[in-house]
């Protein structure tokens, strides 16, 4: 049909040398080869649209087609193009100017993952639109440079929208950190990391079918992309590189790390820069979270960013994933640039508990009989029961069953599914409050714990320190049982603060990021006045 991948995406293409070295390897059968299942292609780099307060953007959710196998175009979402969307830069002060315009069967939404803003601006659940009809936000954007995301959040269809294509990356810019000297030319040394899994049949269609394991354990795929292909190549100058990771997977929990196992740097997480930078040899990142990375091309050598086989959730270590898995190669080989990685990166507020403040208790609880334990005081297996065919199972739920399968409590209230119509909770507009999210016991699964309208500080894991990279802002944490200690729940406390309002009907979510989970139920609503 004549359009290539980058056509259909519609992404700016990276500078002619990169593109037209790896195109011609293409065309010639592959260079390099390896562990490819794919010969090479390059990664793509998604257009940038600036919102501000003179520019409005328009986002158009739509559906298209997308080969994400060699000659089997699938059927897909997109915004503004057929697969994932732009990347949209916001200033710091400015405005998100946007109008969404929903082009597909079914109602939709998008919700500005990580950014500051009222409820009724926030795109939560309850600011579905309809098929065909449009909306528009212009509100201040008022925070700290940051790599946020934007997805679909339908209730009940979040999964399956975000499966299907609806995302992309959200990027806020300020002074303090354009002054710092960190890699910042877009699409040369400063890369967008979409990663996602999918689950393909034959034809290369993605399937996606509710039933006890994948509403259960989350939709997994057999298939990693990063921004939409296989095991792209990118050729950057040489200098420090940096990677702004998004894990965008519906589910899947990912441990990377670079191929030869040196360190690489995080300088930023979900909600912005670090104090400093922290050197790490391995990076564990939930459905949701955003890591920025720093990694030294220097010395013009080739890097792969690797994705390592992970053993802390069902499913996750599944073939092709049981062993070390190429996601991206990075050729450090252009000319350099003036880029640094200085050694302070911002200053953050010490994370103290204000006297007297309130303190909430937010349970989360799997429900169903998923057969994934069958003996919760044993070690964990080697490789947990678990095979990607489930997949082509019919759903055996309908939307209403799956809406009620999954539960979560605010201190002592009873525990319930999420409700459109409710408010659970509410909290003083400009207040500080120490949250103890916790699964209940006996649930062993890792719940990855989001909430809307803030960014947190983590003040313990499981009772322990928080580490290094988790230490800054963040509005997304993995909540898990201790390893090898699973019949203590896991635990994480946090401090949170809301300065926006987010009054009935458009209060602020909490949820887990499992799409899955969240579709079942896993999500409240809490009001902020
Ligand atoms: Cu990224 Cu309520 O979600
Ligand atoms: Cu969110
Ligand atoms: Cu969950």
């Amino acid at each position: 049909m004549g359009m290539n991948r980058r056509d259909l995406l519609k992404y700016t293409a990276t500078l002619s040398l990169a593109s037209s070295c790896s195109l011609l390897l293409k065309a010639c059968g592959g260079g390099g080869g390896g562990s490819n299942d794919d010969p090479e292609s390059t990664l793509p780099i998604p257009e940038i649209v600036r919102s501000d307060s003179a520019n409005a953007v328009t986002l158009r959710l739509q559906k298209g087609q997308y080969p994400f196998l060699d000659g089997k175009p699938a059927d897909t979402f997109g915004v503004n193009g057929a697969l994932l969307g732009p990347a949209i830069f916001l200033k710091k002060g400015d405005r998100l100017n946007v109008r969404v315009e929903n082009g597909l069967d079914e109602d939709s939404v998008l919700h500005w993952h990580g950014l500051l803003v009222d409820g009724q601006y926030d795109g939560g659940p309850q600011s579905a639109i309809g098929a065909g009809g449009s909306t528009t936000i212009n509100t201040v954007v008022d925070q700290p440079a940051a790599t946020l995301w934007y997805h679909a959040h339908p209730h009940g269809r979040t999964g399956y929208q975000t499966a299907k294509g609806i995302g992309g990356m959200l990027i806020v810019e300020d002074e303090a950190s354009q002054g710092l000297g960190l890699p910042s030319t877009w699409g040369e040394d400063d890369l967008p990391i979409v990663l996602q899994d999918k689950y393909l049949n034959d034809d290369g269609q993605i399937v996606y079918k509710l039933n006890h394991n994948t509403a259960g354990l989350g939709w997994f795929g057999q298939h990693m992309f990063v921004n939409g292909v296989k095991q792209p190549e990118h050729y950057a100058p040489r200098g420090w590189v940096r990677l702004r990771l998004l894990n965008a997977c519906n589910a899947r929990a990912l441990k990377l790390k670079l191929g030869d196992g040196s360190p690489f740097y995080v300088i930023a997480s979900d909600g912005g820069l670090l104090p400093s930078p922290v050197s790490m040899t391995e990076l564990v990142m939930v459905p949701a979270e955003r890591f920025e990375i720093l990694v030294d091309g220097s010395a013009g050598q080739a890097i792969d960013l690797v994705m390592a086989r992970y053993d802390e959730q069902y499913g996750a270590n599944a073939a092709p994933f049981d062993v070390d898995y190429k996601l991206l190669t990075i050729h450090p080989t252009r000319p350099a640039k003036n880029s640094m990685m200085p050694p302070v990166l911002t200053q953050l507020p010490e994370v103290v508990v204000p006297a007297g403040i309130r303190h909430r208790r937010i349970e989360f609880k799997l429900m169903g009989h998923f057969p994934i334990d069958p003996d919760p005081s044993g070690p964990l297996p080697e490789i947990w029961p678990f095979d990607f065919a489930w997949n082509d199972e019919d759903s055996v739920f309908d939307d209403h069953t799956l809406m009620h399968i999954n539960q979560i409590a605010v201190d002592d209230e009873p525990m319930a599914s999420f409700d459109l119509q409710q408010a659970s909770f509410e909290v003083p507009r400009h207040s500080t409050e120490r949250w103890t999210l916790s699964l209940r016991h006996g649930d062993i699964y890792p719940h990855p714990f989001h909430v809307h309208g803030t960014q947190f500080r983590v003040l313990s894991i499981n009772g322990g320190a928080v580490p290094a990279h988790l230490q800054g802002w963040k509005d997304t944490v993995n909540i898990q049982g201790a390893l090898n200690v699973r019949s203590e729940p896991g635990t994480v406390d946090i401090l949170v603060r809301f300065d926006h309002e987010a009054a009935m009907p458009h209060p602020y979510m909490v949820h887990c990021h499992i799409l899955e989970h969240e579709d079942g139920g896993m999500m409240l609503g809490f009001a902020v006045k």
